[in-house]
């Protein structure tokens, strides 16, 4: 990995600290998201570069893991090696679309568990409305790394985590694959412990509260329900 970039943004110039933005930049991750983006790649297509990406940055993602160090008999002798500390993470896709970036991260962490929170906006107001909600047991205590494709207005992200917050967790990431920055703002004012992960930042929103210039509604393309 080329790695990510850091930025303590601090979009409103208060110079408060804000949890980081890391934006992944990688040549595989960019061709992929130019891809996607075309308004002529199907469905299909599109879930698995969605998939790959997600992959791909989750390298970044967890790369601050907590380590520990057991014995591990070779075939040749006995010594001391890194290993995970924890056993428990969760992976919580926001609905619909978030659920094409699971796949992706349990390929890298198949012990990972995964919970769900069902949001849709308001096509008029463009406010989040919760209408799921299912988390493994115990999963307050983990490494929580909450996965949605677009961070627009932030309002669905910065739901979702107030959410999680309420019900106990304190160890939360945010992942996405586009972000505006109205939504990453929107993100560190209600949420500063929080760090992003993003592959890309564009310039802003629409007058539909679309990223421009994004990649559309990214529930249909995964889908195909438009
Ligand atoms: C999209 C997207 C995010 C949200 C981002 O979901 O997947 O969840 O919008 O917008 P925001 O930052 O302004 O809240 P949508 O509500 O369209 O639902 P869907 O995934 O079911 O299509
Ligand atoms: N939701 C999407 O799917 N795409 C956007 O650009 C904004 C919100």
């Amino acid at each position: 990995m080329q790695g990510s970039d850091f930025f303590e943004t601090d979009f409103q110039g208060t110079g408060a600290i804000m949890a980081s933005l890391h934006v992944i930049t990688h040549p595989l991750i960019e061709a992929k998201l130019t891809r996607m983006r075309d308004v002529d790649t199907p469905s299909a297509e599109f879930r698995s570069l969605l998939k790959e990406i997600s992959l791909l940055m989750g390298y970044e993602i967890t790369r601050d893991f907590q380590m520990k160090t057991i014995e591990v008999q070779t075939p040749i002798q006995k010594g001391e090696f890194p290993t995970l500390k924890e056993d428990f993470f969760t992976i919580v896709p926001i609905l619909r679309a978030g659920l094409g970036m699971v796949d992706g991260l349990l390929e890298l962490m198949p012990f990972a568990h995964v919970g769900h929170i069902g949001l849709v906006r308001n096509e008029e107001t463009h406010m989040p409305e919760e209408y799921y909600y299912k988390m493994p047991e115990g999963f307050e205590s983990s490494v929580v790394m909450v996965v949605d494709p677009m961070l627009a207005t932030g309002g669905s992200a910065c739901d979702a985590l107030s959410s999680l917050k309420a019900r106990g967790c304190t160890n939360l990431r945010l992942v996405n694959l586009i972000a505006a920055p109205q939504g990453i703002e929107a993100v560190q004012q209600a949420h500063p412990d929080v760090d992003i992960y993003v592959a890309a930042v564009d310039q802003g929103l629409n007058d539909q509260a679309y990223i421009v210039p994004g990649l559309g509604d990214a529930g249909d393309r995964v889908f195909g329900t438009r």
